[in-house]
């Protein structure tokens, strides 16, 4: 949520952080601003709208200044307006701030600065910080040459909350101060000067060298240096991580949006997840994991906690836990489990999956069971994201950055990597016939090449798609894991259509919702269990005798043809079939949205790392 943006270096700032801010559009996209330093005078630039409005902003192509900050805003604390946005600055106009989290205890803090004196421009919690800093900057009389680092870091202090910020002061023209605390904010040191951002891939184009900041860590920035300060203010070294992910990683590659280019990437996102994890006939390799026999086997529950789509591909990691390991397994929403008193203990491992490894929600959820004495695993796509160094044991997706707010390759990752790492533990536990995790060994590593099939119904989906576009409902339904699915399918289709979606258990619609079923309401169905193939087709009948339309998606040869449409996908184990039949509930999203001629990447009102509560 909000993304912030700076630089410091050799070149004139302005293009660099437009271009970041482009880049991190993601992360918040109703009003944006920068401000660069000139002439020892701060310049700000801002407004509500897109980043590109910007460029509109009469001067902003004068700035000059080699230092800036810069904001893409998704509005929390007042309306996006022009007064709202960021940068902010203290009445005096000494220092200027962006600001990405939350400050919880602003009005007192905001009560405290009315008090002595200091007046308010905006609604925001922001606000605070600048002239917060201006406080104790004033109140130091010394010529202490760390006064600026110092009242940042006494401001910081009195705060509650979340954050990443990036300071700048027209006293101190050559130096940027920033600092985090449940934010992410990475610095990427480039060819020409420091690049500041909330995320690696806005950075991408710059430099693969990043220093990833610790809570309460200060990073002072100064012509081409960098110190680095603990929350004491005492000066420390720090490691410089190279991260692998190639530029090109975070470009559209000729596709026509991130979401299209994302789907598509799918083969290869699990080919990458799969690495050297898994190969026939030798046992699956989490060596870096040091999770030892004796530990395993003293789990009596697993907890899956995330939100959203991670949560949705927790449901599946879910059954393979249980089905191979013979542990009960518990999936949760991160925003609920943290304040509903969950019973964990030593014997209780906690698994929190997150893409972006920055959700507030699956963090506190992560810090909670750690304080309750579980051992806590993340699964994650951002290396040396919050949740990787808040956990005991961190894996991997290798799903390469996903940059459009609705998540579809991270998903089916998520997925595949639950499920080898089921089998690890069920090798170690000794819990699963042999055979079984073979043959499933053998069809994980043929993912790659069933996902083609699936992405090869794009011209059935999109045909499908031009004939739905404008309904107002869509239902979808499943049982076992294809319910698992119509979840993820129901989600994806509202986030970005605007459409209102419902999923439900087959099983369900008789106890409720098949009331609202009438002439031409669209009902879509994943049906691969063949077990339960009979019954989900009689629950499609019932819907369809009350007029609605159906999109089937399934493994299965069914011979019916009043259905509307039924796309073919390969067969796999049962446990993998979500990976394969989402796709296509994937496409559906995506071609109903551009028939909508909406924008695919940036839903409204969603932003791709939600980092407040
Ligand atoms: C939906 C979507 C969200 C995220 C959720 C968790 O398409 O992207 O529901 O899955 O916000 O995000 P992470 O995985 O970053 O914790």
């Amino acid at each position: 949520m909000c993304g912030i943006v700076g630089y410091i270096g050799k070149k004139t700032a302005c293009p660099i952080l437009i271009n970041g801010l482009t880049a991190l559009e993601y992360r918040g996209y109703d009003s944006a601003g920068i401000a660069s330093i000139e002439n020892k005078k701060i310049c700000v630039m801002k407004d509500k709208g897109r980043v590109s409005n910007l460029n509109n902003i009469e001067g902003i192509d004068n700035l000059r200044g080699t230092i800036g900050i810069a904001h893409t805003r998704w509005a929390t604390h007042g309306k996006p307006s022009k007064e709202n946005s960021h940068p902010h600055m203290d009445n005096s106009e000494t220092f200027a701030v962006v600001h990405n989290g939350i400050i919880e205890n602003y009005t007192e803090l905001r009560k405290f600065l009315s008090d002595n004196g200091y007046k308010f421009l905006s609604q925001t919690d922001t606000e605070v910080i600048p002239n917060l800093i201006h406080y104790y900057f004033t109140k130091d009389t010394s010529s202490d040459e760390n006064k600026f680092l110092k009242s940042v870091k006494q401001a910081t202090t009195d705060l509650k909350g979340s954050f990443a910020i990036e300071v700048l002061s027209n006293l101190y023209p050559d130096k940027m101060i920033t600092v985090r605390k449940d934010s992410p904010l990475v610095i990427g040191k480039g060819s020409t000067g420091y690049h500041i951002a909330s995320d690696i891939p806005a950075l991408l184009e710059y430099t693969r060298d990043f220093y990833l900041l610790d809570d309460y860590e200060f990073a002072v920035m100064e012509n081409d240096s960098i110190k680095f300060y603990n929350s004491d203010l005492i000066e420390h070294n720090k490691e410089i991580k190279n991260i692998e992910w190639a530029a090109s990683a975070a470009e559209k590659n000729g596709y026509e949006d991130y979401m299209l280019k994302e789907i598509f990437e799918q083969p290869t996102a699990i080919r990458e997840t799969i690495g050297s994890r898994l190969k026939l006939g030798e046992k699956c390799d989490f060596s870096d994991l040091d999770i030892s026999k004796e530990y395993l086997s003293s789990i009596n529950k697993i907890f899956i906690v995330a939100c959203g789509t991670a949560m949705h591909a927790g449901l599946t990691g879910k059954k393979f836990l249980e089905n191979l390991c013979n542990i009960p397994v518990e999936v949760d929403i991160a925003s609920e489990f943290r304040y509903r008193n969950p019973i964990i203990n030593e014997k209780t491992l906690c698994i929190f999956i997150s893409q972006s490894g920055e959700t507030a929600d699956t963090i506190a959820a992560l810090k909670l069971s750690k304080s309750k004495g579980a051992k806590t695993l993340a699964v994650s796509n951002v290396i040396g994201s919050s949740i990787t160094r808040e956990a005991d044991y961190t894996i991997y997706t290798h799903a390469g950055p996903e940059i459009a707010v609705a998540s579809t390759k991270a998903y089916t990752s998520q997925i595949v990597l639950l499920g080898i790492l089921s089998v690890y533990f069920a090798e170690i536990l000794e819990s699963s016939d042999s055979k079984v995790l073979e043959n499933l060994k053998k069809d994980i590593l043929e993912l790659p090449k069933k996902i083609e099939a699936s992405l090869n119904t794009k011209n059935e989906v999109k045909n499908f798609a031009q004939k739905v576009f404008d309904e107002k409902d869509v239902f979808f339904i499943g049982r076992g894991s294809d319910y698992n699915v119509a979840l993820e399918g129901s989600l994806k289709l509202k986030e970005i259509s605007y459409i209102h979606s419902e999923a439900y258990a087959s099983g369900e619609l008789k106890h409720g919702p098949i009331a609202l079923i009438e002439n031409g309401i669209t009902v879509i169905s994943i049906l691969t269990d063949e077990t339960l193939v009979e019954k989900s087709i009689s629950n499609i009948q019932e819907v369809i005798t009350r007029g609605a339309k159906t999109f089937i998606v399934t493994n299965q040869n069914i011979l019916n043809s009043n259905f509307d449409a039924i796309v073919k996908i390969e067969e796999t184990n049962p446990l993998l079939s979500p990976i394969l039949s989402v796709i296509p509930l994937q496409l559906l999203a995506y071609y109903i949205t551009k028939e909508k001629g909406l924008d695919v990447d940036k839903p409204r009102n969603l932003a791709k790392s939600v980092t407040v509560e």
